[in-house]
């Protein structure tokens, strides 16, 4: 029976990272190649939508590209098989965590697989490339659609949702994200003055590296796998 009840998982462009799908601010980094202003803000948005639909648009048609790696399966076992609680946190907009299993999960960026519409407030499934004259799905409004994503200075989803969750946690785990935006930088301090036991697996050390109790440092799809295992059999 492991020692912990409820675990809260934060997870990062990391843990996407062996499917294919480019991080931010590693070497050659999405940040790297394009400025976040331009397609990560509502300034950029309002300066030129076109090219944020574009920017959406390839990303979307990348996702449909790559699949699920160990470390997506891993967390989705963890879901299933641990005795306690588990909530899936994650900054990422692409669906790999749905897709190997991941249920009781929250995009508290937004994702990829979604438009909002800014008549309506409405979201829908979305699939195919956005631009300024798709129709919303729900009202049928002409060029008030968006990516569901949350840029820069703007408030991510369900905040209340994962608080709730790190006043419940008392085992804390961030993967794959360099711990450099907030409030998802500000977790681990959230869970550690709940009291809760916290990790760090990442290929490197994070920006907010001290704040952790214990750091396991590789490649998500070898360290993942090895954490959930450990975690199940109560070690
Ligand atoms: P912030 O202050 O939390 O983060 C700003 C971040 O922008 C910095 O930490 C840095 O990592 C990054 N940044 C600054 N200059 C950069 C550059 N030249 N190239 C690449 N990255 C650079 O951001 P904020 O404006 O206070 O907004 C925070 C809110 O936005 C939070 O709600 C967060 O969840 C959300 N958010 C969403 C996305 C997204 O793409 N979905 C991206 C970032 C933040
Ligand atoms: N295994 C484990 N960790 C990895 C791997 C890997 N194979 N590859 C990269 N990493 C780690 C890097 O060391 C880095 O710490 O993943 C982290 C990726 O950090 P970022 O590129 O900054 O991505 P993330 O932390 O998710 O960014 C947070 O910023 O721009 C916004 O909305 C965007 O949600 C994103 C947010």
């Amino acid at each position: 029976m492991s020692a912990y009840k409820s675990i809260v998982l934060l997870t990062g462009a990391g843990v996407s990272a062996e499917s294919g799908v480019d991080t931010f601010r590693d070497k050659d980094g999405i940040w790297s190649k394009v400025d976040y202003r331009d397609v990560a803000t509502p300034e950029g948005f309002i300066r030129d939508a076109a090219r944020v639909h574009e920017f959406y648009n390839q990303r979307r048609r990348d996702m449909a590209k790559v699949k699920p790696n160990a470390a997506h399966a891993a967390l989705a076992r963890l879901e299933r098989e641990f005795s306690g609680s588990v909530t899936l946190v994650t900054q990422n907009i692409d669906d790999l965590h749905e897709r190997a299993g991941s249920t009781n999960l929250i995009h508290m960026h937004g994702e990829l697989g979604k438009t909002l519409c800014q008549a309506c407030e409405r979201r829908s499934p979305w699939s195919k490339d956005m631009s300024a004259l798709s129709q919303c799905p729900a009202c049928g409004a002409v060029g008030y659609l968006r990516p569901d994503v949350v840029w820069f200075g703007e408030m991510p989803y369900r905040m209340d949702h994962i608080y709730a969750a790190l006043a419940e946690c008392d085992l804390f785990v961030s993967i794959g994200t360099s711990g450099n935006v907030y409030p998802a930088a500000g977790f681990v301090e959230e869970a550690r003055l709940n009291g809760a036991h916290t990790v760090e697996l990442n290929l490197e050390p994070s920006d907010g590296h001290s704040s952790f109790d214990e750091a396991v440092l590789g490649r998500a799809t070898e360290i993942v796998p090895a954490f959930v295992e450990k975690a199940l059999a109560g070690r």
